[in-house]
């Protein structure tokens, strides 16, 4: 496939490179220490049309393709992933799956505000015992006619406390299984709907990750997302494309990690010269510009296919798959070129080493990947 990029497409990607610089890498660290949300920079991506990027105009989006999300997404993540979660959580999982799913009037009362950023939300899916399994789903939503009565807890919640609006997947008619299954609209401050405790996390610790639950809370029914029973189908078809921007983010993490690495080994001295002329530093570069060039080819094919409408199911999880990979050995390998230093935080290499591993976990696990990917190849 031919990646050559559109001068639109060089534009944004240098529009996000130059706000990273700018604007996440002076605070990371200390966001990092101290699990501080990214308020200040969240409002800016707003402003740069970084958190509605495919949305459409029409709902204050600004109406890219996946690629050009693909390419921010790469950018924000080579210095700080705390922050590009927050812009794949409200591109690829709120704003997709309203502008694709909802009513007009969902649009106009939701999208609009979430594709400007004026407002950002969060995806409601995993449970304690319901993360990869994902119809086992406890959480209730029973019909009681003009509203729903949803009951029950969900999990690792990104933009748990920040979001103002939040798609809630519960189950509505257990007999059915996967197909009793509803989406739903929650508003912030609903009666009944409380947050639990922040989750102190190994990464991307600037992202607010919390449990919440839900307390006999009335949904209005036209809060539905899609006929009756189409919730988890949602959640499948939003999760494909949220693939795409977590293999992105797993790239862009461990292109972050290459590029210091790269740069240090140019610069550190050991037994009279450059580690970078030893063999054992200079292979490992070799391996790492490799992994991450075949990671990219990857994602990009994933984004250029949803872009194209072709399915994107099976590309999408294997550029999570392998970037997400990719991620977590690069920046291993850079935190050991970096040798002690890489070991201290002042160095970046070990935050973008804890930050990878969370891209093998959320939004499928690389074994769901594998699930995904067996099963597309097993009934082609
Ligand atoms: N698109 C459309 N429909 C799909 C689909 C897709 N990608 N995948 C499955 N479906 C449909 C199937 O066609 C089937 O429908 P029919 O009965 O009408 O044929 C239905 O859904 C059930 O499919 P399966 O039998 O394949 O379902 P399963 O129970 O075996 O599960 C799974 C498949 C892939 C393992 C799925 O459960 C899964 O993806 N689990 C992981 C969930 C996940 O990613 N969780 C992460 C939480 S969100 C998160 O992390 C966000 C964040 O904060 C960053």
């Amino acid at each position: 496939m031919n990646f050559t990029l559109t001068e639109e497409q060089r534009l944004i990607q240098e529009a996000a490179r130059d706000f990273a610089q700018n604007d996440l890498l002076p605070g990371v660290i200390e966001r990092d220490e101290a699990q501080k949300f990214p308020t200040d920079e969240v409002r800016k991506m707003g402003e740069l049309g970084f958190l509605g990027m495919m949305v459409d105009p029409k709902y204050g989006g600004s109406g890219l393709d996946t690629l050009s999300y693909v390419l921010v997404m790469e950018e924000l993540s080579k210095i700080d992933a705390s922050s590009s979660v927050i812009v794949s959580v409200n591109n690829s999982l709120v704003c997709w799956g309203l502008e694709t799913f909802g009513t007009e009037a969902q649009k106009e009362k939701y999208l609009t505000r979430l594709a400007t950023g004026e407002i950002i939300g969060a995806f409601c899916l995993s449970e304690p015992e319901a993360g990869s399994d994902a119809t086992s789903q406890k959480t209730t939503a029973i019909d009681k006619g003009d509203y729903y009565l949803l009951n029950g807890t969900k999990n690792w919640i990104t933009n748990g406390s920040s979001a103002e609006v939040y798609l809630v997947i519960a189950q509505t008619d257990k007999d059915k299984k996967h197909k009793g299954i509803n989406a739903l609209i929650v508003d912030k401050g609903a009666k009944g709907f409380e947050l639990g405790p922040k989750e102190n996390k190994l990464g991307i610790r600037g992202s607010d990750t919390h449990s919440l639950m839900f307390n006999d809370v009335k949904v209005p029914k036209e809060n539905r997302i899609g006929e009756d029973g189409f919730g988890f189908k949602f959640a499948m078809k939003t999760l494909a494309g949220g693939r795409i921007g977590i293999a992105a983010q797993a790239l862009g993490i461990a292109a972050g990690a290459y590029e210091l690495a790269l740069k240090y080994s140019k610069e550190r001295k050991a037994f009279g010269t450059e580690i970078s002329n030893h063999q054992a530093i200079a292979f490992k570069l070799a391996d790492m510009h490799t992994n991450i060039e075949a990671a990219r080819n990857l994602v990009y094919k994933a984004a250029c296919d949803k872009d194209s409408n072709e399915d994107y199911d099976l590309s999408g999880a294997m550029a999570k798959l392998y970037a997400s990979q990719v991620a977590m050995d690069t920046t291993i390998e850079a935190v050991q070129i970096h040798g002690g230093n890489g070991f201290v935080k002042d160095y970046h290499v070990e935050r973008l080493m804890r930050d990878a591993k969370i891209t093998q976990i959320y939004e499928g696990t690389s074994e769901i990947q594998k699930i995904v990917i067996s099963r597309s190849i097993l009934t082609d």
